[in-house]
Formats: structure tokens, sequence, C-alpha cells
């Protein structure tokens, strides 16, 4: 008789399908990202990521609320300030928006896991993620006077209360100095995210609207890795791990899935995956126009990340991954 072997037979009837399935995705892994603007009632949609909305602190409590009723249990703060100067003084400020947003959100939703960037982009007025030397036009950001300002933003987000600090900046040793900064703090319980194996992406478009944090001059790639190399992902994993960091980010995820998967097989950390801005957009112009049926290319794209090795997915598709996944299961 031929063939010997008929895989096809497990593929026969729904039920057994659901008995063989190797990978689940659920809401428990999902972290929604939020953009806090000074103001009070502002939701201003960003115009390359449509549902994706920029908002002023009662809008983003508001926010907290829905997704913490819809089960997931975090969410990543990202803060655009009214100033931005060399020493990016809104990131570290107890006044600062991300400081404002997460003591609001943590008032009124104990529960929700505040995450928060830990990062100086979005709050220098050259837009890059450190301290540049006077004069530099070309983005080289000076690494070590930079950790100071990063142990400095870390230790007042957690004073804002905080529950996850992710720094994403790729500075050498971050993790050693927010640790440090925390642990002197007394902040010995607050786990660190890195943002470990980040890439110098054209995927971060449509973030750096939503969050006003282009560079205005020069790009990252003295800081962010190149996009050719994997085994220097397994390097900064390494060095994150020594470190101290108890989770490893991989950023972007969807053309870098053969790097989570390294990660992944490389450690027994929990791994995330940050569905970028731009994955978000393409997919949302795509479903827009009609073209793709946008549930069920989310969910498929989400569950192929966690078949790759993710535990954790930071995605703008959250809150409809988790409405989504309450009907299919
Ligand atoms: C800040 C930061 C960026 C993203 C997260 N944190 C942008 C960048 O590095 O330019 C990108 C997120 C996204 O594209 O969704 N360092
Ligand atoms: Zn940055």
């Amino acid at each position: 008789m031929f063939p010997t072997h008929r895989p096809r037979r497990l593929r026969s009837h729904p039920q057994l399908r659901r008995m063989v399935r190797e990978t689940v995705v659920s809401t428990n892994d999902l972290i929604y990202p939020l953009f806090a603007v000074p103001g009070e009632g502002v939701a201003e949609e960003v115009k390359s990521m449509p549902g994706v909305y920029q908002l002023s602190i009662d809008k983003i409590v508001e926010e907290a609320k829905e997704v913490y009723d819809l089960g997931i249990p975090s969410i990543i703060l990202f803060g655009i300030p009214d100033t931005k100067d060399t020493e990016a003084t809104g990131a570290w400020h107890d006044c600062g928006i991300v400081q404002k947003a997460t003591t609001a959100v943590k008032e009124a939703v104990p529960d929700l896991i505040v995450t928060v960037d830990t990062c100086l982009c979005e709050y220098t007025d050259h837009g890059h993620c450190g301290y540049l030397e006077v004069g530099d036009l070309s983005g080289r950001v000076l690494n070590d006077p930079t950790l100071e300002l990063l142990k400095k933003t870390a230790v007042s987000q957690a004073q804002a209360g905080a529950d996850i600090i992710a720094p994403s900046g790729m500075m050498d040793g971050f993790v050693t100095a927010i640790r440090e900064g925390l642990d002197a703090a007394g902040f010995t319980n607050i786990p660190i995210m890195s943002y470990a194996a980040k890439y110098a992406s054209a995927y971060y478009g449509p973030f750096r609207d939503a969050a006003d944090s282009a560079p205005q001059f020069g790009d990252r790639r003295t800081y962010q890795m190149d996009p050719s190399n994997s085994r220097e992902a397994l390097k900064e994993i390494a060095l994150d791990i020594d470190e101290g960091a108890d989770m490893l980010m991989v950023k972007p995820a969807l053309a870098y899935m053969d790097i989570i998967r390294q990660v992944k097989d490389a450690t027994d950390l929990p791994v995330a995956a940050y569905n970028v801005s731009g994955e978000y957009s393409m997919v949302k112009a795509a479903a827009l126009n009609g073209w793709i049926d946008e549930q069920k290319v989310v969910l498929e794209t989400m569950t192929s990340f966690k078949r790759s090795g993710a535990d954790l997915i930071l995605t703008y598709h959250a809150k409809d991954v988790a409405r989504w996944l309450d009907k299919v299961n």
C-alpha cells in the first residue's frame, strides 16, 4: 500500500487538529504599547498607524482599564515631552510625562503591570538615544556618560511606580548601570527586560512619527545592530544575561524570527519579541484596502512568533488579539 505515511490523518477533523496543536497564543503573552502626551482629553491618531493614538494621561488611564479588562497583563509606556534638550531632562525628571502616566495608571489599575521604555531619544533635541559630543552631526552617541542618564531615568521611573524597566538604547553596559542604579535606590525587586538584540531597522519608521523621536541627523547604526548579523545577537544576549537582565527582547520580530529562535535556544530567560510599528502599519494598510483578512493574518503572525520561541509579544495589535482569542478558543 502506498503511501505508508499519511500525516493528513491528524488533520482530518478540527478537534484532532486542536489535540495535536503545538503552539497556542494566549492573552497572557501580550504587552500593549501606549504613547503619553501632555494635555487633557487628547487622543491624536498616528497617521502611519491607524488605531494607535497619542494619548494624554487621563486617556491613558481609560485605555489602561480597557487593556486590563481584556485580560492583557501589561502595557509599555513611551512618552512625548513638552520640551526636549541635550540632557534629555524629560526622561529622568520626577514630573516627566512617563513618570506621571505611570503613577496615574498604577493608582487607577494597580494590578496592570506597567513596563516603561527606558531610552532618551524621545527627550533629546537631536533625537538620538544619548549624549552627543558638542557639534557631532554623525549621531555617535557617547556611551558611558549616557549610562548615567539611563540610570537616573530608570530610578525615577521605578520611583513613579513602574513594574518593569525596559532599556532600549543599545548602549554597552546599560543593564549593569541600570541594575546598580535600581539596587542602590532600593528597587532590588524590579526586573529589567532588556532590548538585548535590537537592530537598526527601517521598520521603526511609523514609531518615530508616534513618539516624535526621529534622529534630526545621522542614524542609529553606531548603536543598534546591523541587520546582517546573527552571531552578534548571541553575543549581545550573553552580555545582557551576564549583566543581570531578567528578560530578553528581540526587535523587530517579523523579519528576525531566526534570531528569536536562536536566542530562545541560547537562554532559559523569558524571550520577548517586539512586533514593531512598521510591521503593524503594513498589515493595517493591506487590511484597510481589503487585500488581506486582518484577523487571520494577525493571529497567524502571533502564532509564528510563539512558534519561533517568543514567550512574550509586544504588539500594537494586542487589544484586537485579546478580543479575537476570546472568540476562536
Ligand atoms: C526607542 C525605541 C524605538 C522603538 C522602541 N523603543 C525606536 C528606535 O529605536 O528608533 C521602536 C518601536 C516600534 O517601531 O514600534 N529607542
Ligand atoms: Zn532610543
